[in-house]
C-alpha cells in the first residue's frame, strides 16, 4: 500500500523572516516582546524551502517588507485556485497592509483576476481547497460573509466549520489536506456540528490529539506521498505512516512563538482545480 501514495508537484509562494518578530497578539500563542531568534528562523524557514525543492516542488518569493513582522505567513495572503487569487482582508489591522504587497506579486507574476474581499477573510489560513470542495473556517478570523463570496467567486462549493478554540484560531492549525479524498484533523478544535459535518465528509480520516495539534502537527503540507510536518506531531506521523503516507519532519518552533508552523508558512499556487 505505501507504494500506492502517489505524490503531485507543488507550486509554493513564501516569504522570507527577514523581518519576522512578535510585536503583537493576535493569538494566544503570541507574547509581545518574546525574543525570537531572527538568525534561527532563517535557517529553519530556509531548511523548509530546501526540503520543498529536495521534493521537486516550485517555490517562489515574495519580498517582506520591514514592519509587517507576520508576512511570512503567506497562506493568509490569498487562495488561488484554477490560476484565480482571491486575496485577503485581515482580522487584525497591523495585518491589514500585507495584502498590499502579496497582491501586487500575483499582479507582476501574470495573475490577471485578482479579486479583494470584502469580508474578512485569511486567504489559506481558514480557506482549504478539498477535491470536490472548499473547507472553509470561521469563528476566529475569516467570516461567514466571506464565505459566501468565495463560493460566489470560485463556483466551488463551500463548506463552512465553525472553529472553537482559540489555540486553533486558523481551519490550518486543526485541520490539512492528505490528498483528493482524505483529511486530517483535531476534532475538538470544531463546534458539535461541524465534528459531525467532517465526519460524514471523511468517515476514514486521520484523527489527531491534542498534543499533536498542540505541537502544530495539523499545519502541515501534504503532496500526495510526502508529509511535510512538525517533528514535534510523534503519534500524528505515525499514523501517517500507517496510511502509507511518508511523514517528513521539518521544524519551525521558532515560527511556533507567533502561533505559525509550516503551513502558515506556505500559498499554494494551483493552476488547476485540486
Ligand atoms: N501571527 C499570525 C496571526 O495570528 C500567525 C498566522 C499563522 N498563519 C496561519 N495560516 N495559520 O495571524
Amino acid at each position: 500500500m505505501p507504494d500506492s501514495r502517489v505524490p503531485r508537484r507543488r507550486r509554493f509562494l513564501v516569504c522570507e523572516p527577514r523581518h519576522f518578530a512578535v510585536q503583537y497578539a493576535i493569538n494566544p500563542w503570541m507574547r509581545p516582546g518574546e525574543p525570537v531568534d531572527v538568525i534561527r528562523a532563517l535557517d529553519q524557514w530556509q531548511a523548509l524551502v530546501d526540503t520543498y525543492r529536495a521534493h521537486g516542488h516550485t517555490v517562489e518569493t515574495v519580498a517582506p517588507v520591514p514592519g509587517l513582522p507576520d508576512m511570512v505567513f503567506a497562506a493568509n495572503a490569498a487562495l488561488v485556485v484554477e490560476g484565480r487569487v482571491f486575496g485577503s482582508l485581515f482580522h487584525a489591522p497591523e495585518r491589514r497592509p500585507e495584502s498590499i504587497p502579496y497582491q501586487a506579486w500575483f499582479k507582476q507574476a501574470g495573475f490577471e483576476e485578482v479579486h479583494h474581499p470584502e469580508s474578512v477573510c485569511e486567504g489559506e489560513g481558514d480557506l482549504v481547497p478539498a477535491g470536490r470542495w472548499i473547507l472553509a473556517g470561521t469563528g476566529f478570523r475569516t467570516t461567514p460573509e466571506a464565505h459566501r463570496e468565495v463560493q460566489e467567486f470560485f463556483g466551488i462549493p463551500v463548506v463552512g466549520l465553525t472553529l472553537v478554540d482559540p489555540y486553533f484560531y486558523h481551519l490550518d492549525t486543526a485541520l490539512f489536506v492528505l490528498d483528493e479524498e482524505n483529511i486530517a484533523y483535531y476534532p475538538e478544535a470544531f463546534s458539535p456540528g461541524s465534528r459531525e459535518v467532517l465526519a460524514r465528509l471523511y468517515p476514514d480520516a486521520v484523527t489527531a490529539t491534542r498534543e499533536d495539534a498542540l505541537a502544530f502537527g495539523l499545519n502541515s503540507v501534504s503532496d500526495g506521498r510526502h508529509v511535510f510536518i512538525s517533528p514535534g506531531a510523534t503519534a500524528l506521523a505515525d499514523q501517517l505512516a500507517h496510511r502509507g503516507y511518508v511523514p517528513v519532519p521539518v521544524d519551525l518552533s521558532e515560527f511556533h512563538k507567533a502561533g505559525g508552523g509550516i503551513k502558515c508558512c506556505t500559498q499554494e499556487i494551483r493552476e488547476n482545480r485540486s
